[in-house]
């Protein structure tokens, strides 16, 4: 894998850092090894040891410095979910399908260790580049969505998914999170209909990928292998509310708005929740909800709201669940 760090004594863009640490300055293996653990970098273990079989190295807990691997790293709320990670000294991998780097002074968080930072090359919907990308890491997410360059919503939100799942199960990686839309699951509804109209079919497409993921993982993950689907409402740019603004449910059935640095904060407290394991579920403002369509109770009766992030998980209903109730 050609990963490559953000911190400004380390590698720019043209010049990738190998899987291999060669002693190019004439250290030793061992001393390299020892001072990428003294930085702290984020590459996984398999990164460092690339002679030792990457299932093997997958099957073991990840250290509490391994990277949370974000796809769609360049995108409006991949960007965030970056910044806020760092923020909070978490170990990030930035994925794109080309390289790319953040401008340091504008899109990342003041004083943020950039040492934490690397990137990578992930494409989504070129499958054999994403067991690399994102071998070692903590968690996955998912923050990609058709673009001009980088495939459409077939491609993207529908194979990319799929594809994503199936390289999170290989890769042994505790948690995948993919970023869908509330409304999915509602064709009749305003906000499926028109957002399939500006954006070709994305809406049945995004559930497609969905489905396939779900059933991936009921079929094949082994334990502690696990998703979570988050389907936000529409998104703003709006600075955020934090979790006493915000509304978890279950059914489908309510939207509403929400700022993506609010979906970005949802995303990173997710990948660590045990309650948000093998679960979907969508999210939104609580003072922008709504029914998704006029015929829809107010309440679904699964609705999460908390003051602390620790909280706000607890009471989701497990995806195996759902469907026999
Ligand atoms: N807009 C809404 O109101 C709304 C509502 C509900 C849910 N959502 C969903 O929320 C998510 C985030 O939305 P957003 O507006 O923040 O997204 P965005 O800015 O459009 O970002 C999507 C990212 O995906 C990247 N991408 C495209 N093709 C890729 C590929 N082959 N491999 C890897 N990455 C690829 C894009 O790269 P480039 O830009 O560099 O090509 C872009 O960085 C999306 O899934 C979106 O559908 C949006």
């Amino acid at each position: 894998m050609a990963t490559r760090h953000a911190s400004s004594t380390t590698a720019s863009p043209s010049s990738p850092i190998t899987s291999s640490p060669e002693a190019s300055d004439g250290s030793t293996r061992r001393e390299l090894l020892e001072s990428y653990g003294r930085l702290g970098v984020g590459l996984g273990a398999s990164a460092l040891f690339p002679w030792i079989p990457s299932s093997a190295l997958a099957a073991s807990r990840p250290s509490s410095d391994a990277p949370v691997a974000v796809l769609g790293a360049r995108g409006k709320t991949g960007r965030l979910i970056v910044q806020q990670l760092l923020a909070e000294g978490k170990h990030v991998r930035a994925l794109s399908y080309q390289p790319f780097e953040y401008d340091a002074k504008k899109d990342l968080p003041v004083n943020v260790d950039l040492s934490l930072l690397s990137y990578a090359i992930g494409d989504v919907t070129k499958y054999d580049t994403l067991p690399d990308a994102i071998r070692g890491s903590s968690a996955v997410i998912f923050a990609s969505s058709a673009s001009k360059k980088g495939g459409n919503a077939q491609a993207v939100d529908c194979d990319g998914v799929e594809n994503i799942a199936r390289a999170a199960i290989s890769e042994k990686i505790p948690r995948l999170l993919v970023i869908s839309s509330g409304a999915v699951t509602k064709p009749d509804s305003f906000g499926y209909k028109v957002t399939n109209m500006f954006a070709r079919g994305i809406m049945g497409l995004k559930l497609e990928g969905e489905d396939r993921l779900r059933a991936l993982y009921r079929s094949s993950a082994p334990a502690g292998v696990t998703y979570t689907v988050l389907r936000p409402g529409g998104l703003s740019n709006d600075k955020g509310l934090g979790v006493n603004g915000l509304e978890l449910n279950q059914k489908d059935t309510i939207i509403g708005e929400i700022s993506r640095n609010d979906v970005a904060a949802v995303a990173v407290h997710a990948i660590t929740a045990p309650e948000a394991a093998d679960v979907t579920f969508e999210v939104y403002e609580i003072g922008r909800r709504t029914p998704l369509q006029p015929e829809f109770p107010k309440e679904s009766g699964m609705e999460r709201r908390a003051e602390k992030w620790e909280d706000i998980f607890k009471g989701l209903v497990k995806d195996q669940d759902l469907q026999r109730a």
